[in-house]
C-alpha cells in the first residue's frame, strides 16, 4: 500500500519528519522512519549549541548520523538551521557581544561548516520576526545593528553551497495578511530560493495557507511547510494543511516535527508512541 513518503512522491512533493538521531538505534523508529518519511529534519543536530558548543569545539556526531541515515535510506535533508536567536551556546554572546567583526567570524564559521553539497535544503534564517512583522533584537541583529546580518547570512550560506536551497523559515505566518505575514513577505528577496512556513497553528484555528503560499509564490521562490504539529492537533488540520502544499504547485513539501509521539515537544504527530497510524496519519494520506 501506499506510503506517506510514496503517496507524496506520487504528487511530485516530498513528505518529512524532523528526526532525533538517538533513536536510528531503535528498529521500530528506524523502520517508519525508513517507510514513511522520504525528507529528514534534523530536530537538533545541526543547530549551533549542538555542533559547537564551546567556541573552536565543533561536534558533528549527530550531524553527521543523520547525513548517513539519509543516504542509507535515500532520503535527503532539509538541514536546519544556521541563523536562530535560540539554542545558541553562551559563548557566541559573550564572546562577540555587539562585535560585528567577531559576530561575523563566528557566523562564516558555521556557514564553512555546514555540511556543503550534503542537504537539499537549509534554514539559514530561523524565526528573525517579531510578531507584529518587526525585526527581533536577537543577538545577530544587536551585532550587526540591524537587519543586514540576514543577508550576509544569505550569501555566506550560497558561497559555502553553492547549490542548496536557501530557506529562511517562520512561524505565525501563514495568514494571508497577518502584519507577521506582510514582515516576511517584504524581506524576501535573492539570494533565497525558499520560504519555510512553520504551521505551528492551534487546532480550529487554522488559516488560509494555500493563499499565502500562492502570495509568496508570485515572488519567485519555492515553498514548503516545515514544522507541523500545531499545539491540540486534530486530523483535519493535518488534511488541512496537506491540501495546502498539494494545491500550490510551488510548495515542494511537509515536514512534520517528528516521527512519534513521543519523539516531540509537540506531542500530537500521525504515529503513536506504539508507530500504529493515528486518525491524523490516515487523514494526511487520503490528502496527498
Ligand atoms: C525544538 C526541538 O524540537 C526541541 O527538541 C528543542 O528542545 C527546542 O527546539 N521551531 C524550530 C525548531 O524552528 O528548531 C524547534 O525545535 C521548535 C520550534
Amino acid at each position: 500500500g501506499q506510503t506517506l513518503r510514496s503517496a507524496a512522491v506520487a504528487k511530485g512533493k516530498y513528505f518529512g519528519a524532523a528526526v532525533s538521531p538517538n533513536l536510528f538505534a531503535t528498529a521500530a523508529y528506524a523502520n517508519a522512519l525508513k517507510k514513511e518519511y522520504g525528507w529528514l529534519t534534523p530536530g537538533n543536530a545541526m543547530k549551533r549549541d549542538a555542533t559547537e558548543p564551546a567556541q573552536g569545539q565543533f561536534r558533528f556526531t549527530d550531524a553527521d548520523a543523520v547525513l548517513k541515515q539519509a543516504q542509507a535510506n535515500g532520503q535527503m535533508i532539509r538541514g536546519h538551521t544556521l541563523v536562530w536567536h535560540s539554542q545558541l551556546p553562551a559563548w557566541v554572546p559573550n564572546t562577540a557581544g555587539t562585535d560585528i567583526a567577531k559576530a561575523r567570524a563566528i557566523m562564516t564559521n558555521h556557514s564553512e561548516n555546514s555540511f556543503p553539497g550534503q542537504l537539499a535544503h537549509w534554514d539559514v534564517c530561523n524565526e528573525v520576526l517579531n510578531e507584529d512583522g518587526t525585526f527581533r533584537q536577537s543577538f545577530w541583529f544587536n551585532a550587526w545593528g540591524g537587519r543586514r546580518y540576514v543577508a550576509e547570512a544569505f550569501r555566506l550560506a550560497r558561497a559555502a553551497d553553492p547549490t542548496v536551497k536557501l530557506y529562511i523559515n517562520d512561524f505565525n505566518v501563514e495568514s494571508p495578511n497577518g502584519a507577521k505575514t506582510n514582515g516576511f513577505f517584504n524581506i524576501v528577496s535573492s539570494p533565497i530560493d525558499g520560504v519555510g512556513f512553520q504551521a505551528h497553528f492551534i487546532s480550529g484555528q487554522i488559516p488560509d495557507i494555500a493563499a499565502t503560499l500562492k502570495r509568496f509564490a508570485t515572488l519567485g521562490v519555492e515553498v514548503a511547510i516545515t514544522e507541523p504539529p500545531p499545539e491540540q492537533t486534530q486530523a483535519t488540520n493535518y488534511a488541512a494543511v496537506t491540501n495546502a502544499c498539494k494545491s500550490v504547485a510551488v510548495c515542494v513539501g511537509v515536514t512534520v516535527w517528528g516521527v512519534e509521539d513521543t519523539d516531540s515537544w509537540v506531542p500530537h504527530l500521525l504515529l503513536d508512541a506504539n508507530y500504529q497510524k493515528k486518525a491524523s496519519y490516515t487523514y494526511t494520506l487520503n490528502a496527498l
